[in-house]
């Protein structure tokens, strides 16, 4: 057994050694904020949490996560355009990145150009679901429901530009009918609504909605991708029940303010790349309905691409749709 005095002093010696590797690293030299623009516990955080722990033990520095809920996840990323562009902020958002710089007339914040792309995370499918005693047994039956009370059922979503919103749009239009939107600061809260019985309608990621699905607490009347989901083999495509060209998944990716020094962006998009090869991530994405990238698609100019594209293509859909937000 070494002796408490030579223990210190051996200790002592392992930081001397140690310190010159210490000292040249610059980044992180403390535990770095990745702000969530959503409630805790809902599709986002999900995502964010998994990433954040794979991330900070590839950086060797805690990633914490921050919750920055509401208005539909403008707040969160405004918070992390107007931040120190130090690497110690980052954002992780979705495909609502794409949608807000149309949806809002107004914003505190540059919604494109406040913002350095670090890469793509993952694509999540989105299911259509209601409380466990909606009067219908299929898509079919759920559209006629809506049509015959209309606004008399609640729709829930996270604030317009989350994709609940988006889901909910599309899913609205194409039936041309509207249920009352019920506005939450994500859909975590949202969920705890419609299981409680107090809202009916939802379209949600399945990073949220999976172990609700299994557990019969809700019913799912169709999964929004072409293909159905592995995770929910029994849930039939949007395509499959009924409702033909009625698509949408929720890309996320992660952001450093605008000016983040290039380095520093290297160092984040580097630690992604690991999260997105951790085991334990990809085997929980799984569970949850969803993958990460492929590596080769997680650079930040890959994800700057999509992004634009996807405020491109979005852009027309929302304008004819007509509703945008003050
Ligand atoms: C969330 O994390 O609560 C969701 O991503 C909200 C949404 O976009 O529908």
């Amino acid at each position: 057994m070494v002796p408490i005095g030579k223990r210190a002093l051996l200790g002592a010696a392992a930081a001397v050694l140690a310190a010159p590797a210490r000292a040249q690293r610059s980044y992180p030299t403390r535990p770095v904020t990745m702000v969530v623009p959503f409630a805790a516990g809902g599709p986002t955080d999900t995502v964010a949490r998994l990433v954040a722990q794979a991330m900070g033990a590839e950086l060797g520095q805690t990633i914490v996560v921050e919750n920055v809920a509401g208005a539909g996840g403008t707040l969160g990323a405004q918070r992390v355009a107007r931040a120190r562009p130090d690497g110690y902020t980052i954002l992780l958002h979705h495909i609502g990145m794409a949608t807000i710089p149309t949806l809002y007339r107004r914003l505190a914040y540059d919604p494109i150009n406040g913002f350095e792309p670090l890469g793509l995370v993952t694509e999540v499918p989105m299911t259509l679901i209601a409380r466990r005693d909606f009067p219908a047994a299929n898509l079919e039956e759920m559209v006629q429901v809506i049509r015959r009370e209309g606004t008399k059922l609640n729709y829930a979503n996270a604030g317009i530009g989350a994709a609940s919103h988006l889901c909910g749009l599309l899913f609205m239009k194409s039936m041309d009918t509207a249920m009352t939107t019920v506005p939450y600061r994500g859909t975590a809260p949202a969920m705890n609504d419609l299981l409680a019985g107090t809202v009916d309608v939802l379209c949600d990621q399945t990073t949220n909605t999976t172990e609700q699905i299994r557990a019969g607490t809700v019913k799912a009347y169709a999964v929004t991708t072409r293909e159905r989901v592995a995770s929910l083999p029994e849930v039939p495509t949007a395509a499959e029940a009924g409702l033909p060209n009625f698509e949408v998944s929720v890309w996320h990716g992660l952001y450093a303010p605008k000016g983040t020094p290039q380095p520093i962006v290297a160092q984040l998009n580097r630690a992604l790349v690991a999260a997105l090869q951790d085991q334990n991530v990809a085997r929980r994405f799984a569970d949850l309905g969803t993958a990460p990238v492929p590596v080769a698609r997680a650079t930040p100019e890959i994800h700057r691409q999509f992004w634009q594209d996807d405020i491109a293509k979005w852009r027309p859909l929302i304008q004819a749709a007509g509703q945008f937000a003050d």
